[in-house]
């Protein structure tokens, strides 16, 4: 059976992976510090698989900590790298926080990797290095920028280390996946977003709203060039997602690689503005949405989608749900995580 260790397992999109991970009889690992997650979750995995996932309280940061666990768990056949902070507004006010936690966790888990010759990572990028978009739909060769934020710097120049590691070692494989906009909820509701403090995305803002824990939401612009005049973006089912790290892993472990080093885009293909949502959720919740339209958000871009073309071809994986599908089980959950 194989084993694969995630980080930052208990979050978001990790915990996602992890169930999906878990129901293909993969065996899992999880180091997580808890910094923008909660132990709760592990019980909701638990509660939906089966299965308990062994569970490590480590910052990636910490490389003595890191080494030890990797003694422990030299048998793993890859590492999913999910561990990271994300806000994007929060890493223009503290850069150095954002490069030391993202970018020295992935310096001591490439080395903790390569001292107990474990030869296969996932990283957890996104579509934001490719900043303001040259073309639509957005390729994998699309050109990356400068990150527009420390965050998305931090994804860019991971990414950049990754390449370096692959190329400098003749057995060191890596896939990076570019996520577009994950939203949504697993279908059984036990595990989902719930970001701490006020959230900075579109979809927990919704529900949050929705839940009467916001008053109203803002729409950042009506005045883009897109036919509502609001911002255009590429959602993805977290589910849809995460079955996309499995054949990624499986990808990895049968060797079926072009090169050492891969990049994937993760998204539908599909460019939705904020309206769209907002309307969908409406109709899939039966909830009126306070809301008001303000001033573009600083650092926003018009549009933005994905190519499908390369996963779809090369990684065999195609999202399947739907729009209606996110908005429904991110609210569901909304509902159920805060006992409504
Ligand atoms: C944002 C980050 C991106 C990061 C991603 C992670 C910025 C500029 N980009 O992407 O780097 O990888 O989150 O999840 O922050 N919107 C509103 N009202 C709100 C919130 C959002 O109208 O209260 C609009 C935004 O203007 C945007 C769309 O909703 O058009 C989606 O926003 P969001 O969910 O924050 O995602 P991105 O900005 O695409």
């Amino acid at each position: 059976m194989n084993k694969v260790v995630v980080t930052g397992g208990i979050g978001y999109i990790g915990s996602h992976t992890v169930v999906s991970l878990i129901e293909k009889g993969i065996t899992v690992v999880i180091v997580d510090n808890m910094i923008n997650s909660n132990i709760n979750t592990l019980d909701g995995i638990e509660s939906i698989t089966g299965v308990r996932p062994e569970f490590h309280d480590i910052d990636m940061t910490d490389g003595t900590l890191l080494h030890r666990f990797f003694d422990l768990h030299k048998d793993a056949d890859a590492v999913i790298h999910f561990a990271a902070l994300k806000a994007v507004g929060d890493s223009s006010q503290q850069p150095i926080l954002y490069y030391r936690n993202n970018l020295f966790a992935l310096i001591n888990l490439i080395e903790g990797m390569q001292k107990h010759e474990i030869s296969n990572l996932v990283f957890s990028s996104s579509a934001t290095v490719y900043g303001t978009p040259d073309f639509l739909p957005i390729t994998e060769d699309h050109p990356t920028k400068r990150g527009m934020s420390p965050y998305g710097n931090s994804k860019k120049i991971g990414e950049e280390i990754i390449e370096d590691t692959v190329n400098s070692a003749e057995n060191f494989k890596a896939i990076s996946l570019r996520y577009f906009n994950p939203i949504g909820a697993h279908p059984s509701y036990k595990i989902g977003e719930s970001p701490n403090g006020v959230p900075n995305n579109l979809m927990p803002y919704v529900t949050q709203t929705a839940a009467g824990v916001r008053k109203e939401l803002s729409i950042f612009g009506d005045d883009y060039n897109t036919p509502d005049g609001t911002a255009i973006r590429d959602y993805i089912h977290i589910v849809d997602l995460a079955e996309a790290h499995v054949k990624t892993v499986e990808r990895l472990l049968e060797d079926q690689q072009k090169s050492n080093f891969e990049i994937f885009n993760l998204g539908t293909g599909q460019g939705k503005s904020v309206l769209e949502v907002i309307e969908s959720f409406e109709r899939m919740s039966g909830q009126k949405l306070p809301q008001k339209i303000t001033d573009r958000r600083d650092g926003d871009v018009e549009q933005m989608y994905s190519s499908t073309e390369r996963a779809s071809n090369d990684l065999g994986w195609n999202s399947k749900l739907g729009l209606d599908e996110m908005t429904s089980s991110a609210w569901e959950w909304e509902k159920k995580n805060r006992k409504i």
